[in-house]
Order: structure tokens, then sequence, then C-alpha cells
């Protein structure tokens, strides 16, 4: 269905439009030089913290259906289903319990943390988690931090029950280790000696990744050939903490040859870190451009040193605060549009999968798994945001991102070129709109974008996403869709009272005018046909 030349109608909503004293911002037809390199297929994937995913899974006799519809959404917009890595600082705590008749037998001590348990066993039906999605591929995190004896009997032990559960397709990679640049820091407890070394830490990956091999080899032996047998590392908390990730990968972190993909995590900052607002921090491209700079020079580095070819570089853990995030800020549509951006911006600088961080009663987290007492049920804002990714990054491992530069540090744009040829561009206004905050007779304002088309498109179709406000925590659509749980479950639920159907004519400069409310994004689908 094609409308008529919509823009009046978009003016006349809002405000008039804050128009950009910039002459059009010119897009390429073909790929740029300046854009990133090609994606990994499902670029937007997840990391569950090794406690919480029996919540996010469920178990055979209780799969967890809610959360497979909202993966099942992203493939679908996607083409490829997220990718699962299961891990976090409680794969680093978790002891195995044969005669455990449940999952997870996990205490928390408060003066450790409050969001997840210290102190954790896992029985075998721990693993039954792996079978209740279909099409998925996960990661494994065994269990590096617990040395000694009862930490090699767990690794020992749950080789076998990992790789009968992962068998015949579901495994990606294993991990062996959540961010051990902080085990001698840790705060939730030092589990290593000031004076262990990088090479300390490369000796005992090395020696316990070799004893990983040798029970795949008499488990499940068709997982510990060469092609299949495969690792995330080193999955470090960052770039600055006690071990350094280059002086790790000169020590030869990847003497087995086995290392798939160079994984580093990331936060924007702390949840009680003094002074973080949306607009300052989140709703921010140059925290977001500061951010994502210092991770792809260091993919940088590593590569201009030969020590990481072929070995692609991915966000394996990731999210907006760290300390499982802040109320108010990272589970508001502000963190879902901060999503957008520093996803897109990852994907344009040298990020090829990028794996958000999710856990049971988490601020930051897309979704809340099962009902607790202190969060409802349900799909979270930040899931709308990383629907717009999936959108952006369709395609299958020929998707390339590229930034189109703007001059304020409150709104950012970029195009995708599939197999090299434009296919969409984004536009996201990170202006905050308080709606609470704001008088309620003002039309909402926004902002008006011009982009010069390569000639031969004369058409955009327009989806938005879209809320009340940056501060919302409901009513959040994406295309007019909503995913809430209360509706069907999560599947996509078309709303009466969002525009859809939208799409913007180029006028006869091949120029397109695209308003854009403050909070909020737009992606732009270039028509093919006209
Ligand atoms: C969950 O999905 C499975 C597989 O489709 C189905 O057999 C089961 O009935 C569903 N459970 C619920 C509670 O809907
Ligand atoms: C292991 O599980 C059994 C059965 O629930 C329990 O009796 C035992 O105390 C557990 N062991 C540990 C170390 O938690
Ligand atoms: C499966 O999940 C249900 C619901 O959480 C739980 O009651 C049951 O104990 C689980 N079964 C096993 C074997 O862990
Ligand atoms: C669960 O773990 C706690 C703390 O280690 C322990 O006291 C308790 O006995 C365990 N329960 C079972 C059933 O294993
Ligand atoms: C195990 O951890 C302890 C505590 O930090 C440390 O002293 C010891 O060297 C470690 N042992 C091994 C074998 O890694
Ligand atoms: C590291 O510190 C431990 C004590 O925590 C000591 O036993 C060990 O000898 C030290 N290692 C080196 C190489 O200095
Ligand atoms: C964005 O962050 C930068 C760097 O911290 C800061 O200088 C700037 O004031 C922030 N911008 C806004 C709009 O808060
Ligand atoms: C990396 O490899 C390239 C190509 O083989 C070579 O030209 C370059 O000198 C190497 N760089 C380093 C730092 O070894
Ligand atoms: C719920 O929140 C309260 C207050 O912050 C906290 O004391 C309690 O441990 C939380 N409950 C759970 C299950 O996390
Ligand atoms: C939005 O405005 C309300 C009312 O002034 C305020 O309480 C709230 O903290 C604001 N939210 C954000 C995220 O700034
Ligand atoms: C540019 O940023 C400022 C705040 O930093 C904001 O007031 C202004 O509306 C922004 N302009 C546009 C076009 O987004
Ligand atoms: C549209 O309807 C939904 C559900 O009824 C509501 O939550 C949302 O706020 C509405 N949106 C607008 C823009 O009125």
């Amino acid at each position: 269905m094609r409308l008529l030349n919509i823009f009046p109608l978009v003016v006349s909503a809002t405000a008039a439009a804050v128009v950009r004293d910039v002459s059009a911002i010119s897009v390429d037809k073909d790929v740029p030089s300046s854009a990133g390199p090609a994606l990994l297929e499902s670029y937007m994937s997840y990391s569950i913290e090794f406690c919480y995913f029996p919540d996010y899974a469920g178990n055979k006799s209780h799969p967890n259906n809610f959360s497979n519809q909202l993966l099942d959404n992203l493939a679908d917009i996607q083409g490829v289903k997220p990718y699962i890595r299961v891990g976090g600082n409680t794969q680093d705590y978790a002891l195995y319990n044969a005669s455990l008749e449940y999952a997870i037998n996990g205490t928390v001590i408060p003066s450790k943390s409050v969001d997840y348990p210290y102190i954790i066993y896992i029985g075998p039906s721990f693993f039954e988690s792996y079978a209740t999605w279909p099409k998925t591929k996960f990661s494994h995190g065994f269990n590096l931090g617990k040395n000694g004896s009862e930490g090699l009997e767990t690794l020992l032990n749950t080789v076998p029950l990992a790789c009968k559960a992962l068998q015949d397709g579901k495994l990606a990679y294993w991990e062996l280790g959540n961010e051990p640049d902080l085990f001698k820091t840790s705060s939730q407890g030092p589990v290593r000696p000031s004076n262990w070394t990088e090479q300390d830490y490369v000796d005992e990956w090395l020696a316990k990744s070799r004893k990983i091999h040798d029970a795949l080899a008499k488990a499940c032996p068709e997982m510990a050939t060469e092609k299949n047998y495969q690792y995330l590392a080193p999955s470090f908390a960052g770039l600055t903490n006690s071990l350094d990730p280059v002086a790790t990968w000169k020590d030869d972190l990847n003497t087995d040859k086995n290392i798939a993909l160079n994984s580093v995590h990331n936060y924007i900052g702390g949840a009680t870190q003094p002074g973080i607002t949306l607009q300052g921090t989140l709703m921010n491209h140059t925290v977001t451009v500061t951010k994502v700079k210092s991770l792809s020079n260091l993919s940088q580095v590593l590569a201009a040193d030969n020590l990481t070819t072929n070995i692609p570089f991915i966000l394996g853990e990731h999210n907006s605060l760290y300390n499982e995030g802040a109320p108010g800020l990272s589970n508001a549509f502000g963190a879902a549009i901060w999503g957008v951006d520093f996803n897109l911006y990852a994907a344009s600088q040298g990020v090829r999968r990028q794996h958000m961080h999710q856990g049971s009663d988490y601020r930051y987290a897309s979704w809340q798994p099962v009902e607790t007492e202190n969060t409802t049920l349900g799909t979270k804002p930040p899931y709308y945001g990383n629907v717009f990714v999936a959108a952006m990054v369709h395609g299958d491992s020929d998707v390339q991102i590229t930034d189109l530069p703007l001059s304020n540090e409150t709104e950012s744009a970029y195009a995708a070129y599939v197999g090299g040829k434009l296919a969409r561009i984004a536009v996201v206004n990170l202006v905050e709109y308080n709606y609470t905050d704001s008088d309620p007779t003002a039309p909402r304002p926004s902002a008006s974008y011009d982009f010069q088309l390569p000639s031969e498109f004369k058409s955009v179709s327009v989806q938005r996403l879209l809320a009340n406000g940056s501060n919302a925590l409901s009513g959040i659509t994406w295309d007019g869709y909503s995913y809430n749980y209360e509706l069907e479950g999560g599947k996509p639920v078309r709303l009466g009272n969002v525009t859809v159907g939208e799409t913007a004519r180029a006028d006869k400069n091949g120029v397109i005018t695209i308003d854009v409310p403050y909070s909020s994004a737009v992606m732009l689908t270039v028509d093919h046909g006209n």
C-alpha cells in the first residue's frame, strides 16, 4: 500500500519541526569505504546471566514460551534468531551438584550482590534450559574463577551435560571464564592473587580448555573436532583493568587456534554512579562515540599486530549501566533509543555482533521472563530498541552499516547496505522529551532531516519507534506493533492508535525530508521499485 506524500501530516501532528541549518545529508548508493565490515549473522544477540538462564528459558516440562516468542519476533525481523550467550559473573560462581533435583540452588549474600546469588549449585536439570528454544544457537560459559579441586570437578562433570544438551547444531561456542581481568580486583571478592599475570591467565586458560577438550572427546567426540570446538575469549570486562588485552593475546591465548571470536564486554557507566542522566549519559551520541571508539581502537591494535587475524571482534556482553541498570534510566524508553544509537554506531565501527546482557529483575532487561515480587513479567522498553536494530541489520552476513555524521550530539543517522547496495537509513533523535514534565497543551517538538538520495530512488517507506516520551515505561510501539505480554503473550499486535504505512517521496532534486519527534527513531527503507 502506498499513501500519498505524507510529510505535511507529520508536521501538523507535532510542533513546527526544528529545521536543521545544514544541507541535505548525502547517502551513497554503493557501500562507502567508511562503512563497518560485514556483520556476522544475528548481529542483534543476547547474553543471559548464567544463574537466570532457567528463568529465561524454562525447562522441558515448563518451557518459557514468552521468551521464545520475543526471540522469534526478532528472528522474523532480523532474518536469524538471536544467538544466546549463557554467562556472566555467576558462571564463575556455579558449582555442580549431581543430586540437586532442580536447576539451581542460589544463595544471595547481600554484601556481595543483591541482584544475583553468590553461592550457586546447579543440578543436572540446569541443562534442560538448552532444549526449550527451537532453532537457537548458544554459547555455554564454563567456570574458570573457582580454582582448586571443586572448580575442576565442576568443569569435568558439566562438560558431558553441556555437550549433550548442545548437540545437533545448538552450540555456537564455548566460553571459559567471565571477565578474568577482574579476578584480582572484583568487588565480589578477589579470586586470584594480586601477582596473577596475563601469562598466568593464559596458562590457566590453556590448561583448563585442554581438559574440556579431553572430556568432550570422550562424551561428545563430534564436538571435539577442529571445526566444532571453538571459544569466545577473553571476555574481559574492559580495556584497562588488571589484565591487559593486548598483552594477553601476545602471551598467545590462541596457542591452540580455537578462539573463534574476540569478545569484550562494555557498559556506559554504573547504575549508582553520581551524575548519570538520560540526556547527559545515554541519550548522548558523544558518549557513545567515545566508548565505541575505544573498543574499536583495541580491535584495530590487535589486528595490526596480527594477533587476531580472522577473529571477528564482538561485544559478548554489554548494556547501558553496569550493576544491572538504574530504575528510571535503564528501563525507560530513552534507554531503548540509546540501544539503537549505540548498537548501530558499534556496527559502523567494526563490532561484528553484540549480545545485550539480561537477568531477572535487572533494570536494563529487555524483558522480565518470570513474575517476581519486584518485577512484573513482561516486555520492557529496551526490547523495542532491539527490534529496531534487528530491522536495520536484516539480511544475512552481507550487511554493512555506515555512520552518517550529524552536527548535534543529540542526533545520529546511519545507512545499511545489503550486498553492497543501499537498503535502509536510520535517524535517531536523542533530545530528551519527558512527557510528564512537558506542557501537555504544547505539541511535541520534532527535528526535520533532509537526505539526498541516489537518483534512482524516488521514495522511501517509513517505520517509527515511538513512545509518549523518553521517560515512558510502557506504550512503546515499533511500526505500530506492540509486543507486550498482556496482549498476545509477546506476539506482534498492531495497535489502532498509531499511524503506519507512511511513505515519503523525493522532491525534484532527489531530496527526501523526514520529521522525527524528539526522543524517537525512524527507519527509512528505499523503494527499489520506483
Ligand atoms: C509452549 O510451547 C510448546 C511448544 O510449542 C507447547 O507444546 C506448549 O503447550 C506451550 N506451553 C504453553 C503454556 O503455552
Ligand atoms: C546437593 O544436593 C543435595 C540434594 O538436594 C543436598 O542434600 C546437598 O546438600 C547438596 N550439596 C550441596 C553442597 O549443596
Ligand atoms: C521445571 O520448571 C518448573 C517451573 O519453574 C519447576 O517447578 C520444576 O522444578 C522444574 N523442573 C526441574 C527438573 O528442574
Ligand atoms: C542450597 O545451598 C545452601 C547454601 O550452600 C545450602 O545451605 C542448602 O543446603 C542447599 N540446598 C540444597 C537443597 O541443596
Ligand atoms: C587459586 O586461587 C587462589 C586464591 O586467589 C590463588 O592463591 C591460587 O594461586 C589459585 N590456584 C590456582 C591453581 O590457580
Ligand atoms: C604470588 O603471590 C602468592 C601469595 O599470594 C605467592 O605464594 C606466590 O609465590 C607469588 N608468585 C609470584 C610469581 O611471585
Ligand atoms: C554529552 O557528553 C559529553 C561528554 O561527557 C558532555 O560534554 C556533553 O555535555 C553531553 N551532552 C549533553 C547534551 O548532555
Ligand atoms: C602483520 O602481517 C602483515 C602481512 O603479513 C605484515 O606485513 C605486517 O608486517 C605484520 N605486522 C606485524 C606487527 O607483525
Ligand atoms: C525486592 O526488592 C527489595 C527492596 O529492594 C529487596 O530487599 C528484595 O531482596 C528484592 N527481592 C528480590 C526477589 O530480588
Ligand atoms: C521526568 O519528569 C518527571 C516529572 O518532573 C520526573 O519525576 C522524572 O524524574 C523525569 N524523568 C526523567 C527520566 O528524567
Ligand atoms: C541540538 O541539541 C540541543 C541540546 O543539546 C537541542 O536543544 C536542540 O533541539 C538539538 N537540535 C536538534 C535539531 O535536534
Ligand atoms: C495506544 O494504545 C496503547 C494501548 O491501548 C497505549 O498504551 C498507548 O499509550 C497509546 N498510544 C498513543 C500514542 O496514544
